[in-house]
C-alpha cells in the first residue's frame, strides 16, 4: 500500500520549467547486520503506514510552497504553522507576489509565529529569487543554502522534496532521533557532535524513496521520538535503539549546558486616546524587528519626564501586571503602564494611533497582542 502523497517526481519545476537535478542513486544494502531490515527501510515502511500524509504542503513539488513551509517549520510545530501557512499562501501565492509585497504586510501575516528574522529573511529571499534567479528557485542544495534564512538542513529538505535529491537533513527532531538511536553523547548543538551527526545521517541514507525517508524522520521525531515521554513501544527503531535498550532516554540527547539566561526589564507605555492606542514601528533588526509595538522606555527612566519629552500629556495612569517573555538569549519582563493621554498628533513617522478594531491585522508581537486584547475586552 502506498499512501505517501508527495507528487511524483516532475521533470519540470512547476512555476518555471527548469529541469530538476536527478541525483545519482548509489546502491545501498537493504539488510542490516544479522539480516535485520535496515534503519531506512524500517522508517520508510513506518512512514507509509503511520506517517503524516495530509499536511497542506504535501502532495506538491512546487518550490514556493515547500520553501515557505520549511521556513515556517524551523523551530515551530506543525499545528502552529498550518493556519499561518494557509493564510500566507492565500495572500502571497508565489515568489513574485511575495517579493513585491510591502514588508509590513509580510510581518503582519507572520505576527504571532515568532522568530521574526525568518519573515524578514523570507521576504529578502523572495526578492533574490526574482531579481537574481529570474523567478526560479535554484535546485542545487549549496545554492539553496546560500539564500537568506536557509541553512543546510532546510536546503537539503527542499532539494529532496522538490528536486529528488539524495541528501540528509539534520533538524532538531532528527538530531534527537539519531542521538538516541546511535547513543551519540554530547550536546548536539556543539560543532563536533553536529559534525558526527551529519556523517551518521549521510551514512544512513537509503538509495531510493529518500523523500519518504526524510518525511519519516520528521514525523517520527515529532510524534514518537518526542523530547519527553517518547512512545518507544510504537517505534520502528526501538529494537536496536541504544537509548531505549540501555534505558538512557532521559540523558540522550544531552541537554544544552546550562547558562542562566540574563533578565531584562522594560516598561511599555499603553497610551490610550479616543479609543485608540499608540504603536511604533520597531527598528528592522533586534527583537521583534520591523513589527509594530508599544513605545518602550528603560525600566529605570521616569515615565513622566519620558512622556513629556515625547510631547504626550498624561491624564491618568496605572501599572498593569508584568508580562514575561523568554527569548533564546534572555528573559524579558515587560511592565505595562496604561495611560490616558491628551490628544496629540504624532510627529514621529514610525508611530501611529491604532484603532482597537485593527489590532487583528496589525503586525504585533504575540505578548503585546495578548496584552492589548485583554484591554480591548
Ligand atoms: N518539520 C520540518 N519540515 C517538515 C515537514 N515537511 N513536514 C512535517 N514536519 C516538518
Amino acid at each position: 500500500m502506498t499512501v505517501v502523497r508527495r507528487a511524483a517526481p516532475r521533470t519540470t519545476q512547476p512555476e518555471c520549467g527548469a529541469a530538476p537535478r536527478r541525483t545519482a542513486v548509489t546502491p545501498f544494502p537493504r539488510k542490516g547486520v544479522g539480516g535485520k531490515v535496515d534503519f531506512a527501510d524500517r522508517l520508510i515502511r513506518w512512514q507509509k503506514l503511520h506517517g503524516r500524509h495530509d499536511l497542506p504542503w504535501q502532495g506538491t513539488r512546487d518550490p514556493y510552497r515547500v520553501w515557505l513551509s520549511e521556513v515556517m517549520l524551523q523551530q515551530t510545530q506543525v499545528a502552529s504553522v498550518i493556519p499561518y501557512y494557509l493564510r500566507f499562501l492565500a495572500r502571497f501565492g508565489d515568489f513574485a507576489a511575495l517579493a513585491a509585497a510591502p514588508a509590513e504586510q509580510v510581518m503582519a501575516l507572520w505576527s504571532g509565529l515568532g522568530y521574526y528574522a525568518r519573515a524578514r529573511n523570507l521576504h529578502a529571499c523572495a526578492q533574490t529569487i526574482v531579481a537574481e534567479h529570474g523567478g526560479r528557485f535554484p535546485d542545487a542544495p549549496e545554492i539553496i543554502a546560500s539564500l537568506s534564512g536557509i541553512g543546510p538542513s532546510t536546503a537539503n529538505a527542499i532539494a529532496v522534496f522538490c528536486f529528488g535529491a539524495r541528501m540528509p537533513i539534520l533538524d532538531g527532531n532528527v538530531k534527537r532521533l539519531l542521538c538516541r538511536h546511535a547513543g551519540v553523547a554530547g550536546y548536539p548543538g556543539t560543532p563536533t557532535v553536529e559534525r558526527e551527526l551529519w556523517r551518521l545521517a549521510e551514512s544512513l541514507l537509503p538509495g531510493k524513496d529518500v523523500d519518504i525517508y526524510i518525511q519519516a524522520q520528521m514525523d517520527l521525531g515529532a510524534t514518537i521520538c518526542t523530547r519527553s515521554r517518547p512512545a518507544c513501544v510504537l517505534c520502528p527503531l526501538a529494537d536496536d535503539c541504544v537509548a531505549y535498550r540501555q534505558d538512557r532516554l532521559a540523558e540522550l540527547p544531552a541537554a544544552r549546558p546550562r547558562k542562566a539566561l540574563p533578565e531584562r526589564q522594560v516598561v511599555v507605555l499603553v497610551l490610550i486616546c479616543g479609543g485608540k492606542v499608540l504603536v511604533e514601528q520597531r527598528p528592522p533588526t533586534g527583537i521583534w524587528g520591523g513589527l509594530l509595538s508599544l513605545p518602550e522606555i528603560d525600566a529605570r527612566a521616569d515615565p513622566d519626564s519620558e512622556t513629556t519629552r515625547r510631547g504626550w500629556r498624561i491624564l491618568s495612569r496605572r501599572t498593569l501586571p508584568d508580562l514575561r517573555h523568554a527569548f533564546t538569549h534572555f528573559r524579558l519582563h515587560i511592565r505595562p503602564l496604561l495611560c490616558q493621554v491628551e490628544a496629540v498628533g504624532v510627529t514621529d513617522n514610525t508611530a501611529r494611533w491604532l484603532d482597537f478594531a485593527s489590532l487583528d491585522k496589525a503586525p504585533l508581537p504575540a505578548p503585546i497582542r495578548r496584552l492589548l486584547a485583554t484591554l480591548d475586552r
